[in-house]
């Protein structure tokens, strides 16, 4: 069996990350990526990290023929999909750029592993398809999913449906979905790291490039919430060890005998409020976050961490890294992003 696993969006955010782990288990990453929402920057980070190059196409995952060359070209023992357009608030604005973009390149990947018999096949799914927990606030694969709130959010959900109904209709094909709680963090090298694209929708980006002096202050979406200070409340999941689930999930896929589709949970099982954020990154780099209390932010969930059982129990995995690790290395990363 060939080491060849194709990482769509392999440039990205958790891909990068994602391909440094696969390259260390002994796997070959392809990664497919278009740029257009990956800095070239990574490129260099990840020869840095692994000491070579890392084989890279650059390929729009919608432009189906290019896709079927890549396949032609490698025969891939599995392949990660991580391609997708990903801001909840641009998605409100953009819907038929996000379900064009995150459907249409699930249905081609889909399509393409059917057409080539690849056995293994991970989705990058969110906990987002659970909504606002009724009831208890930690999640678990069973909790029931609720509709979204965004495009976005439906473009994971639909992702979710249509692999069900694929896994019917190919039921020899071993399929996963991982569901991300908040991926934070960077390579403890601080080489590779996220790239927010303008300003930064999300918490430690948001919190970083205010240390830094690239945003006045942060504000605090809402201290009104029934939580213990009143602030939303994420189980926040170090971008490492969210990049070696990946690798446990291939490696699960890889050695069962028979086709299969499951969803795993993939946080840490705790919960961090957003205040309790703000603390802990003055605590670890004993900068200032200069910040207010603002109103809340539209279609925020209040309080969700997840279950994490399960991705024990199945894979193996758990996570190993602490918020505090993710801080620091956030903090590592932005501090290295000012150098170039
Ligand atoms: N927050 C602030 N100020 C900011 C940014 C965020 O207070 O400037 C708060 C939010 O209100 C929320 C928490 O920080 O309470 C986390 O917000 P993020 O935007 O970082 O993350 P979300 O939980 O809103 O979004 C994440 C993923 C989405 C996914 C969603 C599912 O980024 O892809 O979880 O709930 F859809």
């Amino acid at each position: 069996m060939n080491k060849y696993i194709l990482v769509t969006g392999g440039a990205g955010y958790i891909g990068s990350h994602t391909v440094v782990a696969l390259q260390k288990q002994g796997f070959i990453p392809v990664i497919a990526d278009d740029f257009r929402n990956a800095n070239p920057v990574v490129l260099e980070g990840l020869r840095h990290i692994l000491g070579h190059e890392t084989i890279v196409h650059r390929v729009d995952i919608c432009d189906k023929p290019a896709m079927e060359a890549l396949f032609e070209k490698y025969a891939f023992t599995g392949v990660i999909h991580f391609a997708a357009y990903k801001a909840v608030g641009e998605s409100v604005q953009k819907p038929l750029a996000y379900y064009q973009n995150n459907l249409v390149g699930l249905l081609n990947i889909l399509a393409l592993i059917e057409a080539f018999e690849v056995q293994n096949f991970v989705f990058s799914s969110s906990c987002t398809v659970y909504g606002e927990p009724q009831g208890a606030k930690e999640v678990s694969e069973a909790t029931p999913k609720q509709l979204p709130e965004s495009p976005y959010g439906y473009t994971k959900w639909m992702g979710e449906q249509i692999i069900a109904d694929f896994h019917r209709s190919a039921p020899q094909l071993k399929l996963m979905n991982l569901r991300y709680f908040n991926p934070v963090g960077a390579h403890p090298s601080a080489r590779i790291g996220e790239f927010p694209i303008g300003k930064p929708n999300n918490l430690l980006p948001f919190v970083t490039q205010t240390a830094i002096g690239k945003q006045a202050h942060l504000t605090v979406f809402g201290n009104d919430y029934p939580t213990r200070d009143g602030s939303c409340i994420r189980d926040y999941i170090h971008v490492m060890d969210l990049a070696e689930a990946h690798v446990a999930a291939l490696t699960y896929l890889m050695n069962q005998n028979e086709g299969l589709l499951e969803a795993v949970n993939i946080g840490t099982g705790e919960g961090t409020s957003v205040l309790e954020i703000v603390k802990a990154f003055e605590r670890i780099t004993g900068q200032p976050l200069p910040h207010v209390l603002g109103p809340r932010r539209a279609g925020d969930v209040i309080e969700i961490y997840a279950n994490a059982t399960k991705g024990q129990e199945l894979l193996g995995w758990k996570a190993r890294l602490s918020i505090d690790d993710a801080i620091k290395d956030a903090w590592a990363w932005e501090n290295y992003l000012a150098t170039l």
